[in-house]
């Protein structure tokens, strides 16, 4: 019986630190609200025009090849989680393969749009194909540069403080150990509420889900449309938007349910869990889920304070960095869990 085991881990987080107070400097906002809300102090944007989403999960990439001790031609699977792609497409995961100059062995290259919960269902159709044997050493990357698409005016203050750019990257190996790697994993979905946290331009929508919304199409006499309109642009509509309240109130309903899912499939109880590594969406929700599961703090592993919300590479950037401080260890039962826009969320046991 195969299972998928994480054999590499890494990280990169750009080197531009933005404080609370920095953003100040173009919105009205302030580090007290900042960080009675949603923990956060500081996050790093990438170099624009000179990083990319796909240049970060190289980085992370690297590393996490490196540390699995198997050369970049052994990878026969590339995944690659994101919201925030290079181009509109292709995705992120052929140019990754392209950089990593790993085109000659023509391995195939899956793109994961699950924002927040990106890296968990990523990890999840990782398992499937070692699980089944069809690939034995699989590349998974969660990449965000969240700092070229957000509103940095005070109207988009509710969402930009949030969010912060970085990559994360894991080697998921096939191994025949006996309950090691991957345990579990279990997605979920509920699409009703999908426009209260999203980008939807530009998009092929045309308004359709959105009432009588004026996008300021042009009229043409061609059956051909836009995807971005002037009006877009010069109102900006073009940034994410998200109803906070609803999100909060819904993710620590769902980030519970989703990790005692995932423990009653393997029999074991919330204090069974060594580290439970949770999407970092906002310290609060992760304060709420440990207080909700009874964890320790110990047993709960928070980095947003000094990345903001990296989503689909916040759980693999915590769990490399819990790794790196030694709180990773063989045989250790860590739990994954996610939620964000869709709404869609997950959870993953492994035991290390
Ligand atoms: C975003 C969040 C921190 C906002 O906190 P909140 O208490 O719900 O705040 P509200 O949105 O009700 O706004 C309260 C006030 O603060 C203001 N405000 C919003 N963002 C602000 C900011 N960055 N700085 C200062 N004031 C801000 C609002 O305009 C509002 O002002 P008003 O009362 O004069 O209208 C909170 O809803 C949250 O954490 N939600 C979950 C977000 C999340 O995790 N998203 C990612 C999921 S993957």
């Amino acid at each position: 019986m195969l299972s998928s085991k994480i054999v590499g881990i890494g990280r990169y987080v750009p080197e531009d630190i933005f404080t609370n107070d920095d953003l100040t400097k173009y919105m009205d906002t302030s580090d007290e609200w900042i960080q009675e809300r949603t923990g956060i102090k500081e996050r790093r944007y990438a170099k624009k025009h000179e990083e990319t989403t796909s240049t970060m999960g190289l980085a992370a990439s690297k590393i996490a090849i490196e540390r699995a001790g198997i050369n970049k031609e052994d990878i026969d699977f590339i995944i690659f989680a994101t919201l925030s792609p290079d181009y509109y497409f292709p995705g992120c995961g052929v140019l990754l393969q392209r950089q990593l100059g790993i085109t000659k062995t023509e391995i195939g290259a899956l793109d994961i749009r699950n924002q927040c919960s990106g890296f968990v269902y990523g990890l999840s159709v990782a398992d499937q194909f070692i699980k089944s044997g069809m690939y034995k050493n699989i590349l998974l990357v969660g990449s965000e540069m969240h700092s070229m698409g957000l509103d940095f005016s005070t109207e988009g203050r509710g969402v930009t403080v949030l969010f912060g750019d970085g990559a994360g990257a894991v080697v998921l190996q096939a191994t025949e150990e006996k309950d090691k790697g991957v345990l579990t994993t279990h997605l979920h979905s509920d699409g009703t509420h999908a426009e209260e946290l999203a980008m939807i331009n530009p998009g092929s929508h045309g308004g359709y889900f959105l009432g009588k919304e004026d996008f300021g199409y042009p009229e043409t006499d061609d059956p051909g449309g836009v995807f971005v309109t002037q009006k877009m642009i010069d109102e900006e509509m073009l940034a994410p938007n998200m109803t906070g309240q609803l999100v909060f109130k819904t993710a620590v309903t769902k980030f519970p349910k989703v990790i005692n899912e995932a423990l009653a499939t393997c029999g074991y109880k919330s204090e069974d869990i060594d580290l439970l590594v949770p999407h970092q969406a906002n310290l609060r929700i992760s304060q709420f889920v440990q207080k909700l599961l009874k964890l320790r703090d110990d047993q709960v592993y928070n980095n947003i304070q000094r990345y903001g919300n990296t989503t689909a590479a916040s759980i693999p950037i915590a769990l490399c960095e819990a790794w790196e401080e030694g709180k990773v260890k063989e045989n250790d039962l860590i739990c994954l869990a996610a939620f964000g826009s869709g709404f869609t969320w997950g959870s993953a046991l492994i035991r290390w």
